[in-house]
């Protein structure tokens, strides 16, 4: 489904609290990464996919700092643009899917439950050389290494206010599993790895 007629102008954003400006940028970010693991990457997008990551990692903490700013808000928009154009291209893999049964049982926002995901969908999916490779070349770009990146995510405090039981990983991982997003994720993932990665969110 495409728009006919998108307004993409940060005034629209201003209202934003920090709560949905935080999750709809670390969407925005899935969108993008999700761009270079899926298996349809094309590297025709990776300088939007790269200019949006580098626009998020560089704006959003100043953005929560100063909500007003607007060239802080349209550096977010335009990274969420880009990585809209992305995933009409590539699809999205197992970090969105991983992140849907949080928020329809827990009505987690979407945002958040990919950002809680975020770096444990890294990890697992850089076990592959590829997309090691793949994402090392992006941190080349921004000038930073994995940890750096990890770091700047542990500032926003994206966490499961409860352990999820066993029952609900059990279930909910054979779903998951089954999901449309698995036909994009890179790598031979498993029941065991989606298992072990809601035991540790
Ligand atoms: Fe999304």
């Amino acid at each position: 489904m495409f728009p006919k007629i998108s307004f993409i102008d940060p005034r629209y954003t201003r209202s934003l609290d920090n709560r949905i400006t935080r999750d709809t940028a670390i969407d925005a970010l899935s969108h993008l990464l999700e761009g270079i693991y899926s298996v349809k990457r094309n590297k025709i997008i990776y300088p939007l996919i790269y200019k949006g990551v580098s626009l998020i990692y560089s704006s959003l903490i100043k953005t929560i700092d100063e909500p007003q700013n607007l060239v802080l808000r349209g550096n977010l928009m335009q990274a969420s643009l880009y990585g809209g154009i992305v995933i009409a291209q590539t699809g999205t893999t197992l970090q969105h899917s991983i992140g849907y049964p949080l928020t329809v049982e827990f009505g987690t926002s979407h945002g958040l439950a990919n950002g809680i995901v975020m770096k444990e969908i890294m990890e697992l999916y850089c076990k592959d050389k590829i997309i090691a490779n793949e994402i090392k070349n992006l941190f080349n770009y921004l000038k930073i290494k994995q940890d750096d990146f990890y770091n700047w995510l542990n500032k926003f405090n994206m966490k499961m206010e409860n352990r999820l039981s066993d029952a609900f990983i059990k279930a909910k991982s054979q779903e998951i599993l089954k999901s449309r997003n698995m036909q994009a994720t890179p790598g031979s993932v498993s029941l065991d790895d989606i298992e072990s990665i809601l035991k540790r969110i």
